[in-house]
């Protein structure tokens, strides 16, 4: 049996929304919402009354072609046109859509009327450049204005994007552009990264010889490098002159519902990277409705989403969210600790920032800090806090409560995935919190846990987190890989019902605790507990700044935990140090988590958004190949 890892905080207490979070609420009654998100057709037919359709919808959702589920079926829509278009029309065409910042303290304005001419002298210039719609088109950019610019125009057209993060090496970026056949690649010089330029050029110049079917490479000259023309293939152009001489409006594209939206590709349990396919009108509907209701987004608010548009945070909550809603989104270029931890602190204070939304690891490596940084700023603008990614200890749900929300501002902890679209658990600002947990499935779903053969798990016990019903930001199918698609998620359980691939428990009051990936998951003398929770005992000691933990195989137990620990400035791992350790996390989760071996570490193997990879400490430790390796930090 899992126990609970907070069950021994002094914080182990529920925080209940203040008077004026409750005020101002955009959906002021949680339980009454989701009694309204029983009703699934209808819940999510209102939500889609919220854009302006070309053609209204003839069909919510057709399940009559299982797991390939349709949303909105017979409607058509352009989401460029509701994310932009739609807001030049109204008191918004001034206000500012992209606010831009980098760590160099540089910023640039985008207002919506400048985005909508940007966007269709693109939209124009992809045209004649002979994109169409359906074509593939790729980018491998710095978190820039361009980048969103870019990704919007080709939704104009009805070209399908797929983003690679500018992290990603040669190896993975010609793998993607392949497999998704692109036919115009978007890149730059470079990024900003910690005071260097980080060149992404010669990367794409070095992957571009092995992807064929790229016909067109647009250069945006970002940091100002010069780019010698005689550096250019002949397929290349610069952003800048592609734009000039082109007409200021472009016709939006009237899409289908169903037609494919964007990919994005995601690792799986295999070495193949899984091409993820959005579609239209449901990610859209997805999206703006999780954005509004978990972060209750008003006309006043200014919206900060740290991730990076290189994954899924970034498409709906950097980019399509807050515009389909009308809302201003800060873009940030940088890293968390650059010049100093105390950057986006700044930032918050400078510009107003109302709802702040970043990852568990940021606040981590943040917290290592203390409050020198955060009391140097003045973060009364905050209002909602959010995280995502990975469950969050909370030791660092507290400090980001107590030392970011200052003990006013209420945290989303807003679970998802690549493959959900949006938000599918999480609380509203109204929902009492409890620390570490994603609370309930958001109104209109159903998330349940259920045992290896799919039977539901009493209160308390560890299982399978499933999603028992279709979501509008679904993803469709993966690309090219019909089979892959059933069988990672709909056919190991009866009734084609959505495997996450997550282990998860629900306690008392139905709140879900994500206990991490259940390949991560370990299994010892037959009992479960998840890799995470045993890391967040670890890292619940003073101690540990932190930990990484694998499965080691063990001749009576099954498995045993191997820890890996970095420990704070000031400590060294030694005899009396892992005999406490051994006693907190048996403290904090109980016998089962049963500590085989703790080894002391500089760094622990992370990818480049900052997640463990456990795989990697698992091969090491089986003296086996590390297997791809594309997403390793370093
Ligand atoms: C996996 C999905 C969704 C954007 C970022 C990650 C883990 C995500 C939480 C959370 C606990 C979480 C899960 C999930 N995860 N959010 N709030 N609490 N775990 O997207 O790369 O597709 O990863 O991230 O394990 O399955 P992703």
């Amino acid at each position: 049996m899992v126990r609970d890892t907070t069950v021994l905080l002094d914080e182990r207490r529920i925080f209940e929304p203040s008077e004026e979070i409750k005020k101002r609420a955009n959906v002021k009654d949680w339980e009454a919402e989701i009694e309204k998100g029983k009703n699934v057709e209808k819940y999510w037919a209102e939500k889609a009354e919220q854009f302006e359709w070309f053609k209204k919808w003839d069909q919510v959702v057709d399940e009559s072609n299982k797991p390939f589920y349709k949303w909105f079926v017979g409607g058509k829509i352009n989401l460029t046109y509701n994310a932009v278009d739609r807001w030049i029309k109204t008191e918004k065409r001034n206000q500012v859509a992209i606010l831009y910042i980098n760590e160099r303290g540089e910023e640039e304005k985008i207002t919506y009327y400048e985005l909508f001419v940007q966007v269709n002298k693109l939209a124009n210039a992809l045209k004649n450049l002979g994109v169409k719609k359906g074509d593939t088109v790729s980018t491998y950019m710095p978190m820039c204005p361009e980048l969103l610019i870019a990704l919007l125009a080709c939704i104009k057209i009805g070209a399908v994007h797929s983003v690679i993060y500018s992290g990603l090496s040669v190896g993975a970026f010609v793998e993607r552009i392949n497999d998704a056949k692109a036919k115009v690649l978007f890149t730059a010089d470079g990024t900003y990264r910690r005071g260097k330029i980080i060149d992404l050029k010669p990367i794409a110049d070095e992957a571009i010889l092995q992807c064929p079917t790229v016909e067109t490479i647009i250069v945006v000259n970002h940091t100002g490098t010069p780019i010698e023309i005689s550096e250019l293939s002949g397929r290349e152009i610069f952003y800048d002159r592609l734009l000039d001489g082109e007409p200021s409006y472009c016709e939006p594209e009237q899409m289908d519902a169903e037609d494919p939206l964007f990919l994005l590709y995601t690792s799986g349990s295999t070495g193949k990277p899984k091409g993820v396919m959005h579609t239209t009108a449901g990610y859209m509907v997805g999206a703006a409705t999780t954005l509004r209701d978990v972060f209750d987004i008003h006309s006043d608010d200014l919206w900060w989403c740290t991730g990076d548009i290189g994954w899924i945070t970034g498409h709906s909550y950097v980019l399509y969210g807050p515009l389909l809603l009308g809302t201003t989104t800060v873009v940030y270029e940088g890293a968390p600790d650059y010049p100093d931890p105390g950057v986006w602190w700044k930032i918050v204070e400078k510009y107003g920032v109302t709802k702040f939304y970043t990852a568990p690891t940021a606040i981590r490596h943040l917290m290592r800090f203390g409050t020198r940084y955060t009391n140097l700023y003045n973060l009364d603008s905050l209002r909602i806090l959010g995280t995502v990614g990975e469950p969050i200890n909370p030791e660092a749900w507290m400090w980001y409560y107590k030392n970011v929300g200052k003990e006013r501002c209420p945290i989303m902890d807003t679970w998802w995935q690549t493959e959900t679209g949006m938000h599918l658990i999480s609380p509203l600002p109204v929902a009492p919190l409890k620390p570490g947990s994603a609370t309930r499935a958001l109104p209109g779903i159903e998330a349940d846990v259920v045992d290896e053969d799919g039977n539901p798990v009493p209160e308390g016990k560890g299982g399978y987190l499933v999603i028992k019903k279709p979501w509008p930001g679904m993803f469709r199918t993966l690309y090219k890989d019909e089979q892959r698609y059933k069988d990672a998620y709909w056919n190991e359980f009866p009734g084609c019902i959505y495997k996450a691939g997550d282990m998860v428990r629900q306690d008392e009051d139905g709140y879900f605790w994500i206990q991490g990936r259940s390949d991560d998951v370990l299994k010892i003398a037959g009992h479960r507990i998840g890799s995470a929770e045993v890391e967040s005992a670890f890292v619940g000691h003073p101690a540990v700044a932190e930990a990484a933990v694998i499965g080691k195989s063990d001749p009576i137990k099954g498995e045993v935990i191997k820890a890996f620990i970095i420990v704070k400035e000031g400590y060294e791992l030694k005899t009396q140090l892992i005999e406490d350790l051994k006693k907190h996390v048996r403290y904090e989760l109980g016998p089962v988590a049963v500590l085989g071996e703790i080894v002391q570490v500089d760094k622990l193997p992370k990818t480049r958004s900052g997640k463990i990879m456990r795989r990697i400490l698992r091969a090491q430790e089986m003296g086996e190949d590390l297997g791809d390796t594309s997403t390793l930090e370093e």
